[in-house]
């Protein structure tokens, strides 16, 4: 009884299909709550939710993990592992494209494993997207303060001030060195506390705002890649990329263990893509724009990093790349490229600024899908009644990051981040497979092609990046699981909307 209690689903509406602009039907719970629990609005268009996949998957990644991949697991072959990654998240996006088009709810793979594989599932993958988008944008903040620190020094520097940010303001008090937790001497970050607290502020007053400043970011920022990419290519050396794979130095240094490690440390660049499916309950024409948004974004990104691990081995060795700032690093040994370093320089502070929106809008839609079905409370689906935001929701993920970021040492945080976004990937690969098996009625208006290799396919590429994490973060995920088994036990289990209907029929 129990057992099955855990795989109850969500059942699919008969026919789910919206049309452009239209509203989706209020679910009884939301009618039940009338005024207080209203709608989100459908505004956005095709283009704006390309910008948004686009803003959220360039940024730490690119500008920071990069270089350490490179220089200590896959040198110039960074490349292959780029195309592993995107090859991985092709599958995964192609799954989440047929499923954002048909279920076009804000919660995501959450949402799309509840209506296939059950409570239990649904729980654990909401729980990991926590990870994801939470941390995310946590970890995030953190990389978004040491640039814009450094930022603000070089421009002093350049007016001739010999300035400097105050220390004890720009870091968490507590690092890890040598696996231990050491004070610091600071206080905490301050600029990652005031940037996540202006990004939420633009995600409370409304998505049609978020996305537009969305848009102003993503285009300085592709526009400086553009640049680095065509400015870069002309500074090429070829022989840096040789040897293409270095000779493994034993575990995942080098050799092809290296670089399917570095495609796990890089699988963090391009996540982001699948946020837009939690704008999916906002968006004017899901059935049409959701594919275009999902799959549209990761292809530029795709073909814009590759470019960019090109250049950067090529312009300078790979054993160089290993610092906070690789693509600054590449360019310092190019006096003509000055200008364009400073311009990396904004570009990385204004992508990274995207990547915490979009993961701040993501988080309390899912939450708030969440908390419609009674697993989390229900102050979470509150609805601004003016802006339509998931307000309450929006306010308790801002101050939980800027707490993280603030005081943790987020640094550590990529792997975990990537982990449970790829099993949460896993999942939607299989859940697409089951719900063409359970309900081959609903009309698909995207359909994922040749699904059955392509589901299987993606979810064991995804369970491999997963395995080449290691065993750390495997015992961290554990951990993590745990506590949130522990919550739904505590609360979901007994609060559970679909359960009590199901029990009352
Ligand atoms: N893809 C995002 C980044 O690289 C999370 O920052």
């Amino acid at each position: 009884m129990m057992f099955s209690n855990l795989l109850i689903t969500k059942p699919i509406q008969a026919n789910p299909e919206v049309h452009a602009g239209e509203d989706l039907p209020l679910t009884p719970e939301a009618a039940r709550a009338g005024g207080q629990h209203g709608q989100l609005k459908r505004t956005l268009s095709g283009w704006q939710l390309l910008l948004l996949g686009i803003g959220g998957i360039i940024g730490a990644g690119i500008f920071v993990m990069t270089g350490q991949a490179a220089a200590n697991h896959a040198g110039p072959a960074i490349m292959l592992s780029f195309v592993l990654a995107g090859l991985a998240c092709a599958f995964a996006g192609l799954c989440y494209a047929e499923f954002a088009a048909m279920l076009p709810v804000s919660g995501s793979a959450y949402s799309y494993t509840y209506a296939t594989m059950g409570e239990a599932l649904a729980w654990f993958v909401g729980w990991s997207l926590v990870l994801e988008y939470q941390f995310a944008a946590a970890a995030v903040a953190v990389g978004w303060s040491a640039y814009t620190i450094s930022l603000m020094e070089s421009i002093a520097h350049l007016a001739g001030f010999n300035w400097h940010f105050p220390a004890a303001l720009a870091s968490a008090p507590f690092t890890f060195r040598d696996g231990q937790l050491v004070a610091t001497g600071a206080w905490f970050n301050l600029p990652a506390v005031l940037v996540i607290g202006a990004v939420a502020s633009l995600c409370y007053v409304g998505i049609k705002q978020s996305a537009s400043a969305n848009a102003v970011i993503v285009a300085i920022k592709v526009t400086v890649i553009l640049a680095l990419i065509g400015f870069g290519a002309g500074h090429v050396n070829v022989d840096n990329w040789s040897p293409f794979i270095p000779a493994n130095e034993g575990g995942d240094r080098f050799g092809w263990e290296g670089v399917f490690r570095g495609a796990s440390i890089v699988f963090f660049a391009y996540i982001g893509f699948d946020a837009v499916s939690t704008a999916a309950q906002e968006a004017r024409n899901p059935q049409r724009d959701m594919p275009i948004g999902i799959l549209g974004s990761l292809i530029v990104c795709t073909i814009l990093y590759i470019a960019v691990a090109a250049v950067l081995t090529g312009m300078v060795s790979y054993t160089e790349l290993g610092t906070a700032k690789p693509v600054a690093t590449a360019l310092e040994g190019y006096p003509s490229l000055a200008l364009l370093k400073y311009a990396v320089e904004i570009a990385a502070v204004a992508g990274l600024t995207s990547v915490i929106l979009v993961m701040m809008m993501g988080q309390p839609r899912i939450f708030y899908a969440m908390a419609n079905d009674g697993l989390i409370p229900r102050l979470f689906a509150a609805v601004h009644p003016r802006f339509h935001t998931p307000h309450k929701a929006t306010i308790i993920v801002a101050v939980v990051a800027a707490l993280l970021a603030a005081l943790f040492p987020l640094g550590v945080l990529g792997d975990l981040v990537s982990m449970g976004t790829l099993l949460a990937f896993a999942v939607v690969c299989v859940s697409v497979l089951v719900l063409r098996r359970t309900r081959p009625d609903l009309h698909r208006a995207f359909k994922v092609p040749f699904a059955p290799v392509v589901c299987v396919l993606g979810a064991l590429s995804c369970l491999a990046l997963v395995f080449f994490m290691g065993w750390y973060n495997w015992a961290l995920l554990a951990a993590w699981t745990t506590i949130g088994f522990t919550i739904y036990f505590g609360y979901g289990f007994r609060h559970s909307v679909v359960r009590k209907q199901a029990s009352r029929a």
